[in-house]
């Protein structure tokens, strides 16, 4: 097997077409008030307003519309519109074409100041949104935004029935609530919760939210695999040995993480939502459309796939790790445990790696490998497709008896790069030039900055328009929920009647524990190493 880094080729990818924005057909038409809760949180500042901020600037937002913010801290409108004025100028920048007090979104926040426990707050929104609504000619259609911590999604939802707030299905004016992430901790309290929003809310008026469907690079998963005819036939067990896939972060637990994360873990903080929604998108038959059932259904069947795991196969199949003290640059790097919020002797896993397989005609056989950390040697999120061997390697005996000589190339290898350096790689043989036969692996690279100049879309700007427009194929579904939930269920349960493991087991910034090779035992295989990726 090679190891040398394969040279990289410089492949031309022409554009055919320059798009324009075709506002008219994506757009959000229909007026409406959207309402965060949480809105002094860090994610309305970070993500939603900035989002909401692009949205507007790019012509998506419907003509009349409102925001509504709403939390506990007493603050008036001119309050809320200078912090988020801020927020907006710390996220997008402050230069000369930075955002201004009269950008129309800063002109349509409101705030209303709120406790989500008491019903009488939400009497109290609701008179506020109907003044504001009469004020600007909108006629009631409401996205509420649940930016809050799990625990008071019940009471949110319950308070707003309560107060009326939330149309039925069927009605002229729409109620829509996306639901932020967690969407619980475990598969009771995931199955207790959906039985508790359903009480409330139709399923089509639910939109639970996973950021990672909305990044361009996910969705391009589907299209890349879909709307081209030469890869979707080798994506199965006769073609495919092993796929990876590694969502890196050398972030640790910055602010207050520490104590949300250490109640979470890795499995539950990343593996049950974005990462199984990558093994999805890569391992699911074809849709039968582009709307959300089509794509719901599909999704679910390969979560069905994915077998409990006995106790036994738990032990077998997965690595967890928890990163220890270490320095970087002469700076000393705290530990996990040593990280605001986190017990000193926590056995929560700051990551994790696991082997599972998909239980289906497709993909029968061929190991799914998952791998996510924090404090990792770098932030990446990728997709490996590992082919297999030609089954006559013509040119094994290079090599043998010349110690100058290349080994033979690795199997091809597919790489979708879903961030950072977003874009696709193929490495495959090729023949050094000469006299001899040696083969050297290269890649056809491909890069979305350098093909397309425009600014992608944020994931959140996609998923709020999306939810505008009613549009929940990028939202995932009740079933998906508890499906994912189940299967993720058993690897807790297992973990629980195993020996605690020993912590902490890797350095900060590094490829993560080395027990993580283990799963790759009595195969070719291993795991891609970060700094090659
Ligand atoms: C969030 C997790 O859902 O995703 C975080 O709670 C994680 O722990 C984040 O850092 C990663 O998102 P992204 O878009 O930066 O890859």
């Amino acid at each position: 097997m090679s190891t040398a880094e394969p040279r990289r080729t410089g492949v031309h990818v022409n554009r055919t077409q320059v798009d324009t924005p075709a506002y008219e057909g994506v757009r959000a038409q229909e007026p409406a008030t959207i309402v965060i809760f949480g809105a002094s949180g860090d994610l309305a500042k970070r993500k939603l307003i900035p989002a909401l901020y692009q949205l507007q600037a790019s012509g998506y937002l419907p003509e009349r519309y409102a925001i509504v913010g709403v939390s506990r801290t007493a603050l008036s409108d001119d309050d809320f519109r200078s912090n988020m004025l801020e927020a907006l100028r710390t996220q997008l920048g402050d230069g000369a074409d930075a955002p201004t007090a009269d950008d129309p979104v800063v002109g349509a926040l409101h705030y209303q100041a709120g406790d989500v426990g008491d019903p009488e707050s939400f009497v109290r929104l609701k008179e506020r949104l109907e003044t504001i609504e009469k004020e600007r000619g909108l006629p009631g259609n409401r996205l509420f935004y649940l930016s809050v911590a799990p625990d008071f999604f019940p009471v949110i939802l319950k308070n707003l029935s309560a107060a009326g707030l939330i149309r039925q299905r069927g009605e002229e004016v729409w109620s829509r609530v996306i639901i932020e992430k967690p969407f619980g901790t475990s598969l009771e309290s995931a199955q207790a919760l959906n039985t508790e929003v359903t009480s409330l809310l139709d399923e089509s008026q639910i939109y639970r939210i996973d950021h990672y469907l909305g990044k361009e690079t996910v969705q391009n998963i589907l299209s890349f695999r879909f709307g081209n005819s030469i890869f979707e036939p080798l994506f199965n067990q006769k073609y495919v040995d092993h796929v990876q896939i590694t969502v890196g972060e050398t972030l640790g637990m910055e602010g207050r993480r520490g104590a949300y994360y250490d109640t979470a873990g890795t499995m539950r903080d990343m593996v049950q939502n974005h990462m199984l929604q990558l093994l999805c998108l890569i391992a699911m038959e074809p849709p039968s459309g582009l709307e959300a059932r089509g794509i719901r259904d599909e999704k679910v069947k390969v979560l069905r796939t994915l077998v409990p795991l006995s106790r036994r196969e738990v032990a077998d199949n997965t690595v967890r790790g928890q990163y220890g003290v270490g320095e970087r640059d002469g700076e000393m790097i705290k530990g996990y445990r040593q990280e605001t919020g986190v017990d000193p002797k926590s056995t929560t896993e700051s990551y994790v790696a696991l082997r599972l397989k998909i239980d289906n005609w497709r993909w029968a056989g061929v190991p799914f490998y998952l791998r996510s950390g924090k404090r990792l040697a770098k932030r990446v999120s990728e997709i490996a497709v590992q082919f297999k061997q030609p089954p006559l390697h013509l040119f094994r005996h290079l090599g043998e008896d010349d110690e100058f000589a290349p080994s033979v190339p690795r199997s091809n290898i597919l790489v979708l790069r879903i961030q950072p350096d977003e874009g696709i790689s193929l490495s495959f043989a090729c023949k050094q030039p000469g006299m001899r036969i040696q083969l050297e692996e290269v890649n056809m690279d491909f890069y979305y900055g350098e093909v397309f100049q425009q600014r992608p879309p944020e994931a959140y700007e996609r998923l709020l328009l999306d939810a505008m427009r009613g549009d929940a194929s990028l939202f995932t579904r009740s079933d998906e929920v508890e499906s994912s939930w189940r299967f993720i269920q058993s690897i807790h349960d297992g973990w629980a009647n195993l020996p605690p493991p020993t912590f902490p087991n890797y350095y900060p910034f590094t490829d993560g524990p080395d027990e993580a090779a283990r799963l790759f035992e009595g195969t070719q295989g291993r795991w891609r190493r970060l700094s090659e990726v």
